[in-house]
C-alpha cells in the first residue's frame, strides 16, 4: 500500500495581522477547513477559478505566505520524512523548513522567467540546486544531461551553455521542472505551471512533469483553474470554491460522476469536452470576495438548484460515495 506524503488537516488562512501575531479589527479568512491528502508518487490536481485559495493552500503548505499579514489560524500540515514520523510544517522552525523546501518539496511556479537568474547560465544554476540541498550527488552533471534527456532535451550542451533569455517559455519551465526534480524531493507543488505558455507548449511541459515526475517517484500537486489539464493528468483531484473544497475523489469518479453543481458547471465550460461550441456553458457571476464569504453555501448565488434548504448558515454536509465526496445539501 502507498504511503501518505502530505496530510492537509483543516488548514484555515486568514490575512490582516499585525507583526505581534495579534489580529487586525476584521482579519478575513480566505480558506475554511481544507483537507485533502497526497500519497506517494500520486498526481493530484487542486482545480477552481481564481481566488478560490489555491494558491494560498500552497504557499501555506510551503510556509510562503506573506507576513504578518497571513496567518494559518487553525489545521496542521503533516510531511512524511525520511524514516520518521510525519511532522507538522506548521509548527516547525523556520530553518527546518528552510530544509524542507527545495529538498523535500520543491515547487514550480508560474513564470520560469522569474524563478531563474537572468545572468546565470542554464549549467551553473542547475549545478548550484546541489550546493543549496542537503542531498549528496556522486555525480552531478551526469545526474542534470540524465534528466534534462529525459525532459526531451536534443542539444544539451547547448542548453547547458545557454543564459535563460535565449531560452523558449516552454523549454524555461522544463529546465524548472529538472531543477526541482534533482534533489529528489517526494513532492513537487505546480501552481499554474503553463498558465504563462502558449496553448502549443502547455501540454508538453505537462507530460515532462507526468513522465518524471512518475520515473522520480515523486508526487504532484497540480494547481490550475484549468479542468481540462487535471482530467488528462491528475489521478485524484479536490475542486475548490470560495476557500472551501467542494468536491474530491479519482479524477475518472469526479469527472465522470460530478456530484456538485459547480464541479459541473466547470466540466461544461471545457471547450475540448464539446464538439459543438455552441453548447459551451460558463457559470454565471464569480467568486465572492473573501470579506463576503457566508457559513452556509459559497457558491448558492451562482447556483442553479439553489433552493431553500441551501439558504441556511449551516455549512453544507459532506456526502461520501466510497472515497468520492461532496459538500452540498441537494445530493
Ligand atoms: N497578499 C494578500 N493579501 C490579502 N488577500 C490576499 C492576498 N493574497 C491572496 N489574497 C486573497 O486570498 C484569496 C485567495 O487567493 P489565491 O489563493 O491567490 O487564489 P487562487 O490561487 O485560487 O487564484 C483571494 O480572495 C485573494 O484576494
Ligand atoms: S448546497 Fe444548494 S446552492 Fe449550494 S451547491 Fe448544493 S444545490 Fe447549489
Ligand atoms: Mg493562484
Amino acid at each position: 500500500m502507498s504511503e501518505r506524503v502530505l496530510e492537509v488537516k483543516d488548514l484555515s488562512v486568514a490575512f490582516g495581522h499585525h507583526k505581534n501575531g495579534e489580529p487586525a479589527t476584521r482579519p478575513v479568512q480566505v480558506t475554511d477547513r481544507i483537507n485533502f491528502h497526497i500519497d506517494d508518487g500520486e498526481f493530484f490536481a487542486l482545480v477552481g477559478e481564481s481566488g478560490c485559495g489555491k494558491s494560498v493552500t500552497a504557499m501555506a503548505i510551503l510556509r510562503l505566505l506573506p507576513t504578518p499579514s497571513a496567518k494559518v489560524v487553525a489545521g496542521s500540515v503533516l510531511l512524511r520524512r525520511e524514516g520518521g514520523e510525519p511532522v507538522d510544517l506548521t509548527k516547525i522552525s523556520l530553518k527546518e523548513m528552510q530544509k524542507v523546501r527545495g529538498s523535500e518539496i520543491a515547487c514550480i511556479f508560474q513564470e520560469p522567467m522569474q524563478a531563474l537568474n537572468p545572468v546565470l547560465t542554464i549549467k551553473r544554476q542547475l549545478l548550484e540546486v546541489f550546493k543549496f540541498c542537503n542531498r549528496h550527488c556522486d555525480d552531478p552533471m551526469a545526474a542534470i544531461r540524465n534528466l534534462l534527456t529525459q525532459a526531451g532535451f536534443k542539444d544539451i550542451d547547448r542548453v547547458l551553455d545557454s543564459y535563460p533569455h535565449e531560452l523558449s517559455g516552454g523549454m524555461l519551465q522544463r529546465i524548472c521542472i529538472v531543477m526541482a526534480l534533482l534533489p529528489k524531493p517526494k513532492l513537487i507543488i505546480a501552481d499554474e505551471p503553463t498558465t504563462a505558455l502558449d496553448v502549443t507548449v502547455q501540454a508538453q511541459v505537462l507530460a515532462v512533469l507526468k513522465e518524471l515526475a512518475a520515473t522520480t517517484g515523486t508526487a504532484v500537486l497540480l494547481i490550475t483553474h484549468n479542468m481540462g489539464i487535471v482530467s488528462q493528468y491528475a489521478e485524484r483531484m479536490a475542486v475548490m470554491y470560495a476557500g472551501r473544497i467542494v468536491e474530491m475523489g479519482a479524477t475518472k469518479e469526479v469527472i465522470g460522476s460530478p456530484m456538485h453543481p459547480y464541479t459541473r458547471g466547470l466540466l461544461a465550460a471545457i471547450p475540448e469536452s464539446h464538439e459543438d461550441l455552441g453548447t459551451l456553458r460558463s457559470i454565471p457571476g464569480q467568486v465572492p470576495h473573501a470579506r463576503d464569504f457566508v457559513q452556509g453555501c459559497r457558491f448558492a448565488d451562482r447556483c442553479e438548484f439553489c433552493d431553500k434548504p441551501c439558504l441556511t448558515a449551516e455549512v453544507p454536509p459532506c456526502v461520501k460515495v466510497g472515497t468520492h465526496e461532496a459538500h452540498c445539501f441537494k445530493i
